[in-house]
């Protein structure tokens, strides 16, 4: 197991890369505890939970809700839950989000802390403080940032996720490598197919690695004014995909991040091999890199994206593999940049 921390101006957080789901108990310490979880973790994974309370969602980004969160309120109102409890959510990014939404509102901010149990949520959804649900047909609209006091990433429950589900997790590692850590994108390259498998040695490498990249860039820039941004690599154009074609988000962002590419190589930031490679290693990940759209309809999708300020967006690009840079551009470059591509 190895630890690493985010000293966020809205809390402290350990990261216990390697814990098992079955010393939960050490983490919650002796307090009084409430888990919150998912239809399929508990189905899955119930009998190792340790003996707290369980409030139990269902599953789906239709549920991310101001309305499941009341519920959850409710619940916790009638098992008399007070300041002394630690809220535990045991699942995805789905029931981090929502839980930790849950415990930083409760009464005005109540302890909390995870079990992330896919591989996105391990990498991505459980770290860095952002806890929200969805609002009126907007993603993440309603939220806080606040960190947990602990995430357990478990690898041993990555086995039973689905195959759409590991992909997506393993869209979100490779963006890790393309925006910061150019030895981890060539450890990608030769260990893709134990990856794929999740050998165990590998995957917690890489668990570890990302781990490493979104928690430094959260410890310099926790809420987002600059350098988090390039966390959102391949994401602008990747929503905007999700929204009007409907892919799932690893395979929206895998499209996103080539579009990307092939704007900083047109940019003069990344050479042709340092493009293909990028999308090679995507597609050994089995992972989409091209779709036949409407160009339009992916502009009018990005004129919605709320990270948006005014004509301009903060646009990420790598910067040769290993690094990359955001830049403020116009819809309307963005579709003269990408085009044909
Ligand atoms: N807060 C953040 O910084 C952040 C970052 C990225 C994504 N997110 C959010 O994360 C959400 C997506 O997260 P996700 O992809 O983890 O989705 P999810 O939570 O819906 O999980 C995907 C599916 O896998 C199931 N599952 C979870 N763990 C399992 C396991 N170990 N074995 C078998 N099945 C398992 C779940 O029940 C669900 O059906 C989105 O709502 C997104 O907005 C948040
Ligand atoms: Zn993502």
């Amino acid at each position: 197991m190895k630890l690493l921390y985010i000293h966020g101006k809205t809390g402290k957080s350990t990261l216990l890369i390697g814990e098992r789901l079955h010393h939960l108990h050490h983490a919650i310490a002796g307090r009084p505890a409430v888990i919150i979880t998912d239809t399929n973790l508990l189905a899955l994974y119930g009998k190792d939970f340790p003996n707290y309370p369980v409030i139990t969602i269902g599953c789906g980004e239709t549920i991310k809700t101001l309305d499941t969160v009341s519920s959850i309120y409710h619940r916790l109102v009638e098992l008399e839950a007070d300041r002394s409890f630690v809220i535990v959510g045991i699942g995805g990014g789905i029931v981090c989000d929502i839980s930790g939404f849950v415990a930083s509102t409760y009464m005005r901010g109540i302890s909390f802390g995870f079990v992330a149990t896919t591989l996105l949520a391990q990498v991505d959804a459980s770290v860095g403080g952002k806890n929200g649900v969805n609002f009126s047909g907007f993603k993440n609209m309603v939220g806080v940032f606040n960190q947990p006091e602990f995430v357990i990433c478990d690898m041993n429950l990555l086995h039973t996720l689905s195959i759409q589900d590991r992909l997506c997790g393993f869209a979100e590692i490779v963006k890790h490598a393309v925006i910061a850590d150019a030895d981890m994108f060539s450890y990608l390259e030769k260990h893709w197919s134990q990856a794929l498998e999740l050998d165990s040695d590998v995957i917690e490498k890489l668990v570890y690695d990302s781990v490493v990249i979104k928690a430094g860039v959260v410890n310099r820039d926790e809420t987002e004014k600059g350098e988090r941004r390039i966390l959102n690599f391949g994401h602008t154009i990747g929503h905007a995909i999700e929204k009007t074609a409907g892919f799932p988000h690893g395979e929206a962002i895998s499209i996103g991040m080539v579009v990307a590419a092939g704007i900083a190589q047109r940019c003069g930031l990344l050479t042709e091999i340092e493009a293909k490679r990028i999308e090679n290693l995507l597609t050994r990940f089995q992972l989409p890199t091209r779709m036949s759209c409407q160009p339009d309809e992916i502009l009018s999708a990005m004129r919605k994206d709320k990270k948006r300020e005014g004509e301009d967006i903060f646009f990420v690009l790598p910067e040769g593999i290993g690094k990359a840079v955001v830049r403020p551009l116009s819809l309307a470059r963005i579709g003269q940049l990408a085009d044909g591509l």
